[in-house]
């Protein structure tokens, strides 16, 4: 295997709930998509020593809702300002007694249960495409975010299946049962189709999720509410960001990851081949 680490690659950031802004000098750089317009325009910067460059998935303003997310645009947005490797934050409830608000969760496996979003970039314009996507998330990018987790202050899991809702709602008590019954581990909104749309352009795409609840299913006595869901990770974003930040600086810019060539051989026009 070769390893190339090439630390002038940015490596691309998405912030979820609660983690709006990351970089101390962010430059703002307007990037127009086929797919329209990203959340925000991305910030390029440094972070732990590299070349970063962030993106709130919900807006700097939390404008959009899970399901109005832009996701292709931010994907190819963070590719054409030079990413091939992602990490992806997000707000997650538990769907198992033992994963607790402030657990970080390194997903190995998504299921997904949105609906009526734009979910790839090939859609009808250049050949066929199937990407592979049963190993969802980079192969390379989860140990290196599993042993950052494990060296930082927050307990840390390493796999589990993310469920991904449609929202806007938080699930119902039999729907959260069955999302556990069925192997999930966490439920988030954001999930999907991000890490499928990353594989589609050959992204590198790794998840850090933060447990911010007990889901409807575990905690029978009350209710998920977006406040404090909100309340939970400002709780813990200090230490996500610590995270984050070891994660940043450990990844290995990895030409020979199989992320990277999920398009290899394939014949496709520019205009869907990725920025
Ligand atoms: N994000 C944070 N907590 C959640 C929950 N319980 N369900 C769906 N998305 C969430």
């Amino acid at each position: 295997m070769t390893v190339v680490t090439d630390t002038t690659e940015p490596v691309g950031i998405l912030g979820g709930s609660g983690l709006y802004r990351l970089l101390d000098a962010p430059e703002p750089v307007a990037v127009a998509t086929p797919f329209g317009d990203p959340s925000d325009p991305p910030s390029r910067g440094t972070f732990a020593g590299r070349p970063v460059v962030f993106l709130p998935r919900h807006g700097a303003d939390h404008r959009f809702p899970p399901h109005r997310v832009n996701y292709r645009a931010n994907l190819w947005a963070l590719r054409s300002l030079g990413v091939r490797q992602v990490v992806a934050a997000s707000a997650v409830g538990g769907l198992r007694p033992e994963l607790t608000a402030g657990t970080v969760v390194v997903p190995d496996q998504v299921v997904d249960r949105t609906w009526g979003r734009e979910h790839t970039v090939y859609d009808g314009e250049g050949p066929v495409v199937h990407v592979p996507f049963a190993d969802p998330y980079c192969p390379r990018g989860r140990p290196v975010a599993v042993r950052a987790a494990r060296a930082g202050t927050l307990p840390a899991v390493d796999g589990g299946t993310m469920v991904v809702i449609q929202g806007p709602r938080f699930s119902s008590r039999a729907e959260s049962r069955r999302n556990a019954a069925e192997g999930g581990s966490v439920v988030g909104m954001t999930g999907m189709p991000e890490a499928a749309i990353a594989r589609e352009l050959a992204l590198c795409y790794t998840s850090l999720a933060l447990v911010t609840d007990a889901d409807a299913g575990v905690d029978v006595e009350s209710s998920v509410t977006h406040a404090a869901v909100l309340e939970a990770f400002a709780r813990n974003v200090v230490a996500l960001t610590a995270v984050l930040h070891d994660v940043v600086a450990a990844l290995p810019a990895d030409d020979d990851c199989p992320c990277r060539h999920v398009l290899d051989g394939l014949d496709l026009p520019a205009s869907v081949a990725g920025p």
